[in-house]
């Protein structure tokens, strides 16, 4: 049975989060830049601070009472986030820095063990620079093809196009869950059977997905999910990547280093099981650890109850900003997350993010790290809002107000 959403209650969720009250510019601070990053509930915090103040130790190596608190709250972290995406093992579950250091890892193990001359990888066109970059470079190394699925005027990807890019010569395709520019919601199941069809792999750029929609990988039948913990009430700094074990257990190790070995002699060093084969060095224990309560947070909510929340402020800032003269939204997605980004007829964006600033709203202004994107609708940026939980209506129209204002000012 499909239950319908809970209605969440927003001013107790504002109360999680200690930011929130800050004064900016002599305004209480009005925070829409949540594609970015989101801001993170007390719990998170105080998980933070109670793993310094308590049970601080390196993990995997102490015998001692810290070293082994330490090193079961890491592991609890990873089982929290292997049920975050339904992997079926735990081992599955790689930590990285993010999103930008998951991606790098699969193209400079998967991809320079696996792919060579002639073969051909598929991207997007609304990918961010950390989905182009990493496999451009593994291109110019290896000789590889980079070919790139061509989106409409509303910012949804042509699955034609698509499906006449692939080919026998596909060998990867790595395509965005969620733009972080435009907010569209891409049809990536279909995508990775599409992939699958012609025996390419597939790698789901999870990053701004995974604050907003439920995770599968195993539903998915993805190939590697990468997602960043910052975007989802996290730490920053702290990412995961999902791979299937079969490829995992056939990757060459990322970084060479403690922790990822099982024997190191001069001659010669035998490599550690999975995850740790990937984890070279001290990781990023406490945010790690903290990363658990950002997700069990997530939880408490209901994903669907939060989702529900966001798509209302999307519609209510959609409507309203549609009524400003001169105004285009960029990314008119039937499918879309809680963000919209938009373009003002003789105005900069960057002098709209500066005057909403002076009012205590933060937006993100720029190429959102997706300059291909920004030339196919030939621009050179947006002005982007971006929603999360503990945004309110109240909050859209103080933005729209303000918005006014500054158009006023500038036009
Ligand atoms: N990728 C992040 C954004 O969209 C940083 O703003």
């Amino acid at each position: 049975m499909i239950s319908s959403p809970k209605i969440l209650d927003i001013t107790s969720i504002r109360n999680d989060f200690p930011i929130l009250n800050e004064i900016v510019n002599g305004k209480q601070l009005l925070y829409f830049d949540n594609a970015a990053t989101t801001q993170k509930p007390r719990l998170v915090l105080d998980a933070l601070s109670g793993y310094y103040e308590h049970y601080n130790a390196n993990i995997h190596r102490g015998i001692h009472h810290l070293a082994e608190k330490a090193t079961a709250a890491f592991e609890e972290s990873r089982r929290s986030m292997q049920r975050f995406v339904n992997s079926p093992l735990a081992e599955q579950i790689i930590f990285t820095y993010g999103t930008t250091d998951s991606i790098n890892l699969v193209a400079q193990t998967y991809g320079r063990k696996f792919l060579k001359e002639g073969d051909e990888i598929i991207i997007s066109t609304m990918e961010h620079h950390s989905n182009i970059v990493p496999w451009q470079m593994l291109c110019e190394e290896k000789g590889c093809i980079l070919k790139v699925i061509p989106i409409n005027e509303e910012g949804e990807l042509l699955m034609e196009e698509y499906g006449k890019l692939l080919s026998e010569r596909t060998k990867f395709v790595s395509v965005v869950h969620v733009s972080n520019a435009l907010g569209t919601i891409n049809p990536i199941k279909e995508i990775i059977e599409k992939a699958h069809a012609v025996g390419a792999k597939v790698l789901i750029d999870g990053a701004q997905a995974s604050s907003h929609l439920t995770i599968d990988v195993q539903d998915l039948d993805c190939d590697f999910y990468s997602l960043s913990l910052h975007k989802i009430y996290g730490p920053t700094g702290m990412g995961v990547l999902y791979g299937k074990k079969e490829l995992l257990d056939a990757m060459p190790p990322y970084r060479g280093g403690g922790e990822m070995i099982k024997e190191v002699t001069f001659e010669k060093t035998t490599y550690n099981e999975l995850p740790y084969k990937f984890e070279a060095g001290t990781p990023n224990i406490a945010d790690v650890v903290a990363s658990k309560f950002a997700l069990d947070y997530v939880e408490s909510l209901g994903k669907e109850n939060i989702a529900s929340h966001e798509n209302e402020l999307l519609q209510h800032a959609t409507n309203a900003l549609k009524e400003i003269d001169g105004l285009r939204i960029i990314g008119n997605a039937k499918e879309k997350v809680s963000v919209v980004s938009f373009v003002i007829d003789g105005v900069h964006h960057q002098d709209i993010g500066v005057l909403l600033d002076q009012q205590g709203i933060a937006v993100r202004t720029g190429h959102h790290c997706t300059q291909p994107l920004m030339q196919r609708f030939g621009i050179t940026g947006t002005t982007r809002a971006s929603f999360a939980v503990y945004n309110t209506i109240e909050e859209v129209d103080r933005f729209v107000t303000g918005l006014r204002k500054v158009v006023k000012m500038l036009a």
